[in-house]
Parts: structure tokens; sequence; C-alpha cells
């Protein structure tokens, strides 16, 4: 069996930079026409300058021959100015500044450590319709883990959303049922992006037979009846819901290790992982809107007219793969994935 989709976007990706961002980039560029790249560099993209030479070093580092956008978002933090905001609003490839609290995850030491400070910046987004793009959590170390995103929509979000109606706002990797219904209830512009990883597995397969460092990221999976909830609104048809892949390599070391990195690598399988999601509840004919059609809508872009087609044929994923002068361990490393990325045609130039 086969089914070809409209090319669909990643709504949310890490690419890191240099030689790992060459080894990644080609896994997203082939099957995904935009992906949303995040702005977590060491150091991070805290200027539209620095944004801009970023998107130049993407460019400059796709094959030949691969049609693929990149769209930005700056990092925002205590100290982003509003003509900063306006600035990046004025630049075409800037489509969101995202919101990291300060010691949430990975390169967010420089995020946002007083949500009063950045008042101003988001009042600027919202004057000009700059997408505030957030990782809901909290990081109050009394926060039991599990709870650092409801409690992060309870005290930060449900009021900024409440402070500023206007302002269009994606709750990012969306991964419990009190995010999906926060979406459900908000009035506005207000969506969120799903992942595969969060579709696919719960908590349980961080313990699996043992500490399973690859299945750590941020937020940390759920139990069951939050990845339900999150399936459930994946192919709900509703389109506050998108795709968004959170793909975030790490060499092998720094997850293999006394205090493994938060990350999850699934750019080499995106669209099929979430093909499988789908199918599992049988729902393959939801997954296009979902894939290529709401964020694009959310976020006032055109639709791709390209199409990519997947074959129902399992393949084993490598045990890794090349990652700059590292290897990154991809999910489901040396076992099967069920759909295989057949033919893609790009978007007539
Ligand atoms: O698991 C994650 N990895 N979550 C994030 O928020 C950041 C990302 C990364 O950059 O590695
Ligand atoms: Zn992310």
């Amino acid at each position: 069996m086969d089914i070809t989709l409209t090319r669909p976007d990643d709504w949310h990706l890490h690419l890191r930079d240099g030689a790992q961002m060459a080894a990644v980039l080609p896994f997203t560029a082939r099957r995904f026409a935009r992906a949303v790249v995040m702005p977590n560099l060491d150091p991070p993209l805290t200027t539209v300058a620095a944004v801009r030479a970023y998107r130049e070093r993407i460019l400059a580092a796709l094959p030949a021959g691969m049609r693929f956008e990149p769209l930005m978002t700056l990092y925002l933090t205590d100290t982003t100015a509003p003509d900063e905001i306006r600035r990046a609003r004025a630049d075409g490839c800037i489509v969101g500044a995202k919101l990291y609290p300060a010691g949430a995850t990975t390169h967010s030491a420089a995020g946002v450590r007083d949500i009063g400070r950045v008042l101003p910046a988001l009042a600027a987004m919202e004057e000009v319709g700059l997408p505030l793009q957030v990782h809901a959590e909290a990081t109050d170390p009394e926060v039991d883990v599990f709870d650092r995103e409801r409690a992060f929509i309870e005290r930060v979000l449900a009021p900024l959303h409440e402070r500023f109606p206007a302002l269009p706002l994606v709750l990012e990797h969306v991964t419990t049922r009190e995010g999906v219904a926060f979406v459900r209830g908000a009035g506005g512009r207000v969506g969120a992006t799903i992942t595969a990883h969060h579709l696919l597995l719960n908590r349980n397969a961080l313990f699996a037979g043992g500490l399973r460092p690859h299945h750590h990221c941020l937020p940390v999976l759920k139990r069951e009846t939050h990845r339900r909830a999150l399936l459930e609104a994946a192919v709900s048809g509703d389109p506050r819901f998108f795709l968004g892949t959170d793909s975030a390599p790490h060499p092998r070391g720094a997850k293999e290790s006394g205090c493994g990195c938060a990350g999850i690598f699934t750019a080499h399988a995106a669209l099929e992982l979430y093909a499988e999601a789908f199918e599992s509840v049988g729902a393959l004919e939801r997954l296009e809107a979902f894939a290529a059609f709401h964020g694009a809508d959310f976020y006032g872009l055109a639709r791709n007219t390209g199409t990519v087609t997947l074959a129902r044929e399992g393949w084993t994923v490598p045990e890794d793969y090349p990652f700059g002068d590292a290897r990154v361990v991809a999910l489901r490393a040396g076992a099967t994935v069920a759909w295989r990325l057949l033919a893609v045609e790009a978007d007539p130039a």
C-alpha cells in the first residue's frame, strides 16, 4: 500500500550548526518543504543579524538540487528590545520568536528568567503579529518534572494569553491533556505542535528493561493517558494542532552519559513515524492536513503543492548515523519503521 500526501512542513526542528547541521539537514530537506528552525544554538540567536547569518549557513549546507526553505526564529531573552521584534517582523524569513524559560532545556541558560521583563517584547509581538513559540515548562525545582507543562500553563501561559489575547501563540511540543485542553479552550490564534515521539511513546519507554537515554527529551515523555490525548488531538482534524518533530540530535556520547542530555533524533524517518501513529488509530486519511495544511494556515503561509509518497514497507533503522565528527542514534535504531519514503515531488519552481 502507498499513500501520497501534499509535501509537509516541520513546524519545530533543531538543526544545530556546522558539520553536525550538514549531516542532519538532508533528512529533513528531503521530506519537508519547509521547517521552523529553533534558535537554541550556543551562543543563542538573539539578534536578527545572527538569525540571518544562520539561515545563510543552512542554505549553503543544502545538497545541490534540494528545494527546502528554512523558516527562522528569534531567541527571546529578558532584554530583547521591542525594536528587535520589529526588525524580525520586517525580515521576511523570521516566522516567530521562541520563549525558553531559563534552564528549562538545552541551551536555554540565556532564556527568559523573569516574564515581567519580556512584556515589552511581547507587546511588540502582539502589535506586529509575530507568533510566540513557547517551551511551556515551569523550571521551579519544587514542581514535579512530569507536572512542569501543566504548572507553566497555569502560572504563566494562561495569564499571558489573557494579557495579550491577540498575540499568536504556539504551545510547542505539547505533551499533556491539559496542554491540549488549553489550546482547545483558548480564543484567538493559539495552536500547538505535536512530536512523533510523544504520539508513539509513553514514559514507560524511558525505563524499558533499563534506563533508555535515547528516549529522554524535554518535555519528558508522559503517561499513557496523555499520549492518547495527543493522538486524539492530532487525528481530530482540528486545525490548531500541527506537525512539529522537535527532532533534536545529540552526539551519542552526550546521550549515553552520567548526565544524558535531552533530545530525540527523528528526522531520519519523521513523516514515516507520524504515519505509524496515525495508522495505529485508523486515521491515515487525517495525516495530510496535520502534516501539510494546518501549520501553513496557522502561520499564514501558502500550502505546498509538491507531494511525498510513503509505502507500507518496513525497513531497519541503522544503529547510528554520522553527525559531524560524532554519531547520532536515531529513534528506532536497529529496529523497524513500518513506512518508507518512496518518492518526493518538489513544488514546481
Ligand atoms: O528534548 C529536547 N531537545 N527538548 C528541547 O526543548 C530542546 C531540544 C534540544 O535542543 O536538544
Ligand atoms: Zn525543540
